[in-house]
């Protein structure tokens, strides 16, 4: 602190440095990025990112996908450091997969309603009643969820995984009931139980939105995420997880597409088909199409958690045990 004596050179070169970043915001973040690259490179960290976050986080990182693709990326990785920009379920899932390397996110807070509806508990005691069923969880649950569990899916291949258990076995579906209804539609199985979790934003996507923005846009296609409701899914030209949709978008012949997930996505949709148009319907929560715990992570805590390491994902070796064998498993269906 100045205590009456002249700043110092450094203090009015910081100060002269705040001055210009307050006028010029887009400077302060061009140096911020180059800090995280440069700490990058310090730590041989690989930066993974969700379609979900801000696009300055997307242009930064090393690889942008979705829950399986990045699940895939940090089986994949050799260097020391992961920094995961997703949401904390994804970066444990990666520290599952590398016990031995750092994981860390930007903000530690960043959860999931999927997530939080579905305590371990309940499920335990499920399995107690029902020893015969094959539980099957979404990779949006807790590792105490997912150490319960018999495999895992993601929204891109839960159809894929419920085909790949053989019919007669009844199934216990976890924890999103949209997806859980549309691979039962999907599957043709009758013997699924269901549970009722959803997502804050998906889930409230009203289908009368949908139906105005059509009538506004006829030349739209609708493409929707699973998570969405079956009255939302109906109206749906294309149904799958955020990279399926990307690759469908690139590849239609549609001019134009209202998009029913999260609007971070736009960034990656505008790079593979930059002439085309995307709409957005806001949902009924928050009157915006926004991942709220997707949006904590911002650059500068992205810095700080290249930086100091810190919030890292640290998880009993035992239940990172038990939790990689259903990860294991999915991972393993083509
Ligand atoms: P993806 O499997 O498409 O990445 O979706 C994850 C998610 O959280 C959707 O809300
Ligand atoms: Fe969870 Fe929904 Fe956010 Fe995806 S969009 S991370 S499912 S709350």
């Amino acid at each position: 602190m100045n205590s009456g004596r002249l700043p110092c050179g450094l203090a009015i070169l910081d100060k002269i440095k705040t001055t210009l970043f307050h006028a010029f915001p887009m400077l302060a973040a061009a140096t911020i990025a180059d800090e995280i690259l440069e700490l990058k490179h310090q730590r041989k960290a690989i930066l993974l990112a969700h379609h979900y976050q801000e696009s300055e986080i997307q242009d930064l990182a090393d690889v942008i996908g979705d829950s399986l693709e990045l699940a895939r990326k940090a089986r994949e990785f050799s260097g020391e450091v992961i920094a995961f920009c997703g949401v904390w379920f994804m970066a444990e899932t990666a520290k599952v997969l590398n016990p031995d390397r750092i994981v860390v996110v930007p903000d530690r807070e960043a959860s999931c309603s999927l997530v939080d509806g579905c305590p371990v508990g309940p499920v335990r005691e499920f399995r107690r009643r029902n020893p015969g069923h094959v539980i099957v969880s979404y990779i949006n649950t807790s590792i105490e969820v997912k150490a319960e569990s018999d495999i895992l899916c993601t929204s891109r291949n839960a159809v894929q995984i419920v085909n790949s258990i053989p019919r007669e076995n009844p199934i216990l579906f976890l924890p999103d009931s949209n997806l859980g209804n549309y691979v039962r539609k999907e599957t043709g199985r009758e013997n699924m139980h269901i549970w009722q979790g959803t997502c804050i934003v998906h889930a409230t996507f009203p289908a009368r939105r949908v139906v105005e923005a059509k009538l506004e846009h006829p030349l739209a296609e609708v493409v929707a995420h699973p998570e969405c409701p079956e009255s939302v899914l109906a109206l749906a030209d294309f149904i799958g997880s955020t990279s399926a949709i990307i690759q469908h978008c690139a590849a239609s012949q549609a001019p134009e597409f209202i998009v029913m997930t999260e609007s971070g996505i736009q960034h990656s949709l505008v790079r593979v088909a930059p002439t085309k148009r995307f709409y957005y319907v806001a949902n009924e929560n928050c009157n915006c199409s926004e991942c709220p715990y997707m949006k904590l992570n911002t650059l500068d805590k992205l810095r700080d958690c290249l930086r100091d390491l810190q919030p890292r994902v640290e998880l009993p070796a035992e239940i990172m045990r038990r939790a990689l064998v259903p990860l294991e498993r999915m991972l393993a269906v083509k």
